[in-house]
């Protein structure tokens, strides 16, 4: 059986209950002999800063350097509001994707059909949705310097984020949007800020050059994000592979979340380059906060963390088939009616957090007989 070794940062707020639920996944991987993830699980965010005064040790650092992949649930909080800025639960996570290289994220919006009438959408608009949103992770105004709030002596202060992007930077993103294309439905539309933002230029330029160069055969479509965002709302479906930086991904792909019906839909996986032997460090994460107003009341939805999971057994571990059949185990609950509160509606279930996780186990099982 194909050893893994998993490292575990549920974080905050919920994470921690939607983490229980990929443990009890892994469990029964193991247990039928589909392959072997051993787990170690460690603190991020603002639990590691109340445990030791950092959002993210050293230590923990070291851990997911060496682990073959990493999990990650939410972090933050209103608790650590009056925390200083480097020390915010989100530095522990910003820390983690800069220091393993995580430059490219990618967070594929589907709208399962039994889930097509819980969207503020109507469902014909998001029927079959099946969008990949490639967000640039570890670049852009998130990173940039100077990064500073200063004095400027007259009463008034100055804040300044820098959004800086080098070719590089875009050349890489941008290949692995167009090698996703091409597995999908053959069209990137690349979204910037041309029109006021030179970042924008050299991303619409650079695009271009990487399109000309190699992918010729894949359809590309530039798009002001703004414009982006609008026809995200209006007809989501003419989209396949969104490519952006980091802060319009980040809108964007929370925009996408929502068409799928809830935010607790939304899986991501976060991928280094690809080192000599073809490997890629990664971190998989939902895309949903930590959600503190319903943290510990199992009214989390564990399925974008579960979904996930199976990212990580696709990408990380070349588990295909397993992560085909949890995420097809995904689609049967919901087909049987089971529902968060997030996604909750007339004549469904309601289950809790764990109850979920354990449905989604027993159509695993059914699978398996
Ligand atoms: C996300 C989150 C993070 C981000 C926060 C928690 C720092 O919103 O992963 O989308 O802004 O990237
Ligand atoms: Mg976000």
């Amino acid at each position: 059986m194909a050893s893994f070794n998993l490292l575990l940062l549920p974080g905050d707020g919920i994470g921690p209950e939607v983490m229980a639920e990929v443990e009890r996944v892994v469990a029964w991987l193991k247990q039928n002999g589909i392959c072997d993830v051993e787990t170690e699980t460690d603190l991020v965010g603002g639990c590691a800063y109340d445990d030791h005064g950092e959002a993210v040790s050293d230590a923990t650092i070291e851990k997911a350097l060496k682990a073959d992949a990493v999990m990650l649930g939410a972090v933050g909080g209103p608790k650590w509001d009056g925390v200083a800025f480097d020390k915010r639960p989100e530095a522990g996570l910003l820390r983690l994707r800069k220091d393993l290289n995580l430059f490219a994220n990618l967070r594929p919006a589907i709208c399962y059909p039994a889930l097509a009438d819980a969207s503020s959408l109507k469902r014909d608009i998001v029927e079959g949705l099946d969008i990949m949103i490639v967000r640039e992770l570890t670049g852009g105004v998130y990173f940039g310097e100077p990064k500073a709030i200063t004095e400027l002596g007259n009463g008034q202060k100055r804040a300044v984020d820098t959004q800086v992007y080098d070719t590089f930077e875009i050349e890489r993103i941008a290949h692995v949007a167009f090698d996703l294309a091409r597995k999908r439905r053959n069209l990137v539309h690349s979204a910037e800020k041309r029109n006021v933002m030179v970042s924008g230029v050299l991303w619409n330029e650079v695009v271009n050059e990487v399109h000309a160069a190699d992918y010729s055969d894949v359809e590309l479509q530039h798009i002001l994000a703004d414009a982006c965002a609008m026809q995200l709302v209006r007809a989501p479906k003419q989209f396949d592979v969104i490519l952006t930086d980091n802060l319009f991904g980040d809108m964007l792909s929370d925009q996408a979340a929502m068409l799928t019906g809830s935010l607790g839909m939304l899986p991501s996986a976060s991928l280094g380059p690809e080192d000599a032997d073809g490997k890629r460090r990664a971190m998989y994460e939902p895309v949903h906060g930590s959600a503190p107003d319903i943290a510990g009341n199992g009214l989390a939805n564990p399925i974008a963390t579960i979904a996930s999971f199976a990212m990580a057994l696709r990408y990380s571990f070349d588990q295909a088939d397993a992560a085909d059949r949890l995420e097809a185990a995904i689609a049967g609950v919901l087909d049987a009616d089971l529902r968060t509160a997030d996604i909750m509606q007339e004549g469904k279930s309601q289950v809790s957090t764990a109850a979920m996780g354990e449905a989604i186990v027993a159509e695993m099982q059914k699978s398996e007989s």
